[in-house]
């Protein structure tokens, strides 16, 4: 992966077809964009953070149908959310409190956005492959998931 990927992106979304400010159309094309164009991926989307509730709830994805709701602190998608850090997880039967959507997946990378400041949410990506994700893809999307955060408004 490269800079071609913010590039085609950043192409797509400039299409007059795509250019909707609804967040969820939004979220659920760069789902799509990110599972076609990021290789070996078994399940590519958002959780969103429900203010109301203080939990995550399931957003736009690509893959197997998905745990609904995940507490701040829990899995990997909670804890990365409750520290607001990245986590890049090698192996994610290492990981106590993994919470498996799919039994295919091996590896899993969850990196938390804001809108306007504000935390709103993670975007979990999950592979088959061992060790799938390099601090070098981490930092690609990162970089693809601050274009993405930027076309939003406040979801909630
Ligand atoms: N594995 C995640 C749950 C979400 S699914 O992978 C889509 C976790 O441990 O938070």
């Amino acid at each position: 992966m490269s800079d071609l990927l913010l590039a085609q992106y950043q192409a797509l979304f400039a299409d007059a077809e795509y250019a909707t400010s609804d967040p969820i159309s939004i979220l659920a094309n760069s789902s799509a964009f990110i599972m076609e164009m990021v290789p070996d991926l078994n399940w590519a989307g958002f959780y969103l953070w429900d203010r109301q509730r203080q939990q995550l709830t399931v957003g736009p994805f690509q893959g197997k149908i998905a745990c609904a709701l995940i507490a701040s602190g829990t899995g990997v998608c909670g804890t990365a959310f409750a520290q607001q850090t990245a986590q890049r997880i090698d192996d994610v039967h290492a990981f106590a409190g993994h919470i498996a959507c799919d039994s295919a997946t091996n590896s899993e990378m969850v990196l938390p956005f804001a809108i306007a400041g504000e935390p709103a949410g993670v975007l979990d990506l999950d592979s088959p492959k061992l060790a799938r994700f390099s601090r070098a893809d981490q930092a690609i999307l990162e970089r693809l998931l601050q274009l993405i955060a930027n076309k939003l408004t406040p979801l909630n």
